[in-house]
């Protein structure tokens, strides 16, 4: 059958306590199952490795999503190549997106796939600058933060995936543009790669409200916020009057027992600023919007992702929890065939 007799498959086999470990995973292989009417056999490429997956693994899920089944193959999104098709609209060697599942020959009914139109890009630029991490950071900066030329904007966990999508999208909306990460390999890339204005070593700081200050000395009119928390506190103390702020994400905040409680809400009020959280499935009827708005800036090279990626399925269960110990730079993938 097309090459592939095995699948591969990783499932879930516990709840998460804290940052999640692989133990909470099982690897086992099953034969290949063979399409049945209108379904698609696809060989894995790429799986996107995401925090949203630590809130699939647990017993209440996520708002968007229930949770795992103990026992089933983990949730997973990315891209893979069609090997046999029983639907008229997809042939042996196109790629698709889809949820593939954490397994690499999965077979699942074309409704659920989309097809990846390569004149865009590669598989790899479909799970880098046009992929799912990207269309939040369009919708969040644009649709949710109304980014304005010439604003200044501040964004946290700036080297990850969504992060450096938003923060080079505030450049190209001419805006000056600050950027936090953790340790000094980040920072640089930051600084020297992406070319932000200004860049801040949270981990490297004791005071983050005042060196929030001194990387945004004019204030913040965009704060675009991947981590939530005592970060999120900070960069409220800075906010300009008429300010935004994206609540895109809180993931210091994921694994601890007892969330951080803001105090500095009232800056809201004293700025008539607006803090609003939004999530991406929402926005799904508009992807191709982002995707066209996306697709130009990477052909023209004004917009990049960089990619941190695992190779083997096998190191998907250890890849996750290297997402909230910040072990990524960059959009964190693992690549399974191909
Ligand atoms: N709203 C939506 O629809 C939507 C969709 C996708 C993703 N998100 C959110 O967007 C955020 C980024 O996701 P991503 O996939 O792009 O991940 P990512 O930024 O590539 O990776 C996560 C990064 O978060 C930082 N981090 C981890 N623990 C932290 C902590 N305790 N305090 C401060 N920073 C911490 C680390 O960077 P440092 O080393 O720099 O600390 C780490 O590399 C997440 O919060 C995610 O939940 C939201």
């Amino acid at each position: 059958m097309a090459g592939a007799a095995t699948n591969h498959r990783i499932l879930l086999r516990g709840r998460p306590a804290g940052i999640p470990t692989p133990d909470l995973f099982e690897a086992d292989t099953v034969p290949v199952q063979a399409p049945g009417p209108d379904e698609v056999l696809l060989e894995t490429l790429y799986l996107s490795i995401d925090p949203a997956m630590r809130g699939w693994m647990s017993e209440g899920g996520s708002s968007y999503h229930r949770p795992v089944p103990l026992g089933e193959v983990m949730r997973g999104g990315g891209i893979a190549r069609v090997l046999e098709s029983r639907a008229p609209e997809h042939n042996p060697g196109d790629l698709v997106q889809a949820r593939l599942g954490w397994q690499s020959h999965p077979t699942i009914p074309a409704r659920f796939l989309q097809k990846v139109d390569t004149t865009r890009g590669d598989a790899l630029a479909w799970i880098g600058p046009l992929g799912l991490s990207a269309v939040t950071a369009y919708f969040g900066m644009r649709d949710i933060g109304s980014v304005r030329p010439g604003e200044r904007v501040l964004v946290s966990a700036a080297a990850g995936g969504v992060g450096q999508i938003a923060a080079q999208i505030g450049r190209i909306e001419a805006c000056r543009v600050a950027g936090i990460a953790g340790g000094p390999e980040k920072c640089s890339f930051l600084r020297n790669d992406l070319r932000l204005d200004a860049v801040l070593d949270y981990k490297a700081e004791n005071d983050l409200a005042a060196a929030i200050g001194r990387a945004c000395p004019d204030g913040i009119d965009l704060y675009f916020d991947n981590v939530g928390g005592e970060t999120l506190d900070a960069a409220l103390l800075h906010l300009r009057p008429g300010a935004r702020v994206v609540l895109c994400g809180r993931i210091s905040q994921v694994n601890v027992q007892k969330p951080y409680g803001l105090r500095n809400v009232g800056q809201l009020g004293a700025k008539q600023a607006r803090m609003q959280g939004f999530q991406v499935f929402a926005y799904n009827p508009r992807y191709e919007e982002a995707r066209a708005w996306l697709a130009a800036r990477h052909a023209d090279g004004q917009l990049r992702q960089r990619l941190h990626i695992l190779e083997g399925l096998h190191h998907a269960p250890a890849a996750l929890g290297m997402l909230f110990r910040g072990e990524n730079t960059g959009k964190l993938v693992v690549r399974v065939g191909g």
